[in-house]
């Protein structure tokens, strides 16, 4: 069994599961991060489920090898292509927890006889796992998902909040399927950055999910049901590594942790 105090590990294919660790860090305060940013293979979003089932598995190794009791796939695109390739993988060694099983979760409690839209990127739209995880769990919701590629790479490049991504987001969330919906997943962790712009254009009319809270108060009650929370009060000690290094994954990792962060670039490959 994990020792308590062991580091929770996080990985995306770049600054979108920043979302994800930046609600974890601010629910559980005791607990210290390992995040791996797949910056050299992003977007995850474009390649095929073989690819991102062997980076993903690239990066359980790292971050079992820095001892986590529990990795967290920070992004929609792995989590569809490789979760439970990853659960058999890590096996006993660590739990592994994905971005999709607490948003259903939490469809289900709120939702009920009505339509709702996603946006994702290509791998989790095709994969088509949201629909048939609610269908599984929940009666009567029908799912309209867009795959909606350009928001990665726009959000990488840091454009959020001005005119072209604006421009961008209301072209995407016209489209006619996605008409008469009662609320919107982001089923993407990138897209929680520009969730503002996303809530401006529906005006209050549609409820915009964004899983990061969601996903950390379920790594929460994941923690407490495998007795590895770590309860005692301790000053968490936070890594950011990176196959490839970015300026904007640098800027991005600042303005999330409000803090100098020091990046480690970890070759997954040599
Ligand atoms: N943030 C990721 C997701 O949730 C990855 C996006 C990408 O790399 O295409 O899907």
């Amino acid at each position: 069994m994990k020792n308590k105090q062991a580091p929770i590990g996080i990985f995306d294919s770049g600054i979108g599961g920043l979302t994800v660790a930046h609600a974890i860090r601010k629910i559980l305060r005791n607990e210290s991060l390992i995040y791996f940013g797949d910056t050299a293979h992003l977007p995850y979003g474009d390649k095929s489920e073989a690819a991102v089932q062997a980076y993903s598995i690239k990066i359980a190794d790292v971050l079992l090898g820095r001892g986590c009791k529990i990795i967290v796939i920070a992004c929609n695109s792995a989590s569809s292509a490789a979760y439970e390739l990853l659960k058999e993988y890590v096996g006993s060694r660590a739990k592994v927890v994905n971005v999709i099983d607490p948003m259903v979760s939490f469809v289900k409690e709120k939702f009920s006889e009505t339509k709702i839209g996603l946006i994702g990127t290509k791998r989790t739209v095709q994969s088509n796992i949201y629909a048939r995880k609610i269908e599984e769990l929940v009666q009567g919701i029908e799912l309209a998902s867009l795959a909606t590629p350009l928001l990665v790479p726009m959000i990488e490049e840091g454009f959020f909040n001005n005119k072209i991504s604006s421009e961008i987001i209301d072209q995407y969330l016209s489209d006619e399927l996605l008409q008469n919906i009662e609320g919107l997943i982001l089923g993407c962790t990138h897209y929680p950055l520009v969730k503002n712009q996303i809530e401006k254009y529906y005006q209050g009319k549609v409820q915009v999910l964004d899983s990061s809270e969601i996903t950390a108060l379920y790594l929460k009650d994941r923690l407490i049901e495998f007795d590895i929370l770590n309860d005692q009060e301790t000053e968490p000690d936070d890594r950011f590594l990176v196959s490839d290094y970015t300026e904007s994954f640098e800027a991005s990792t600042k303005l999330f942790f409000n803090q100098r962060v020091h990046l480690e670039k970890y070759a997954l490959w040599d």
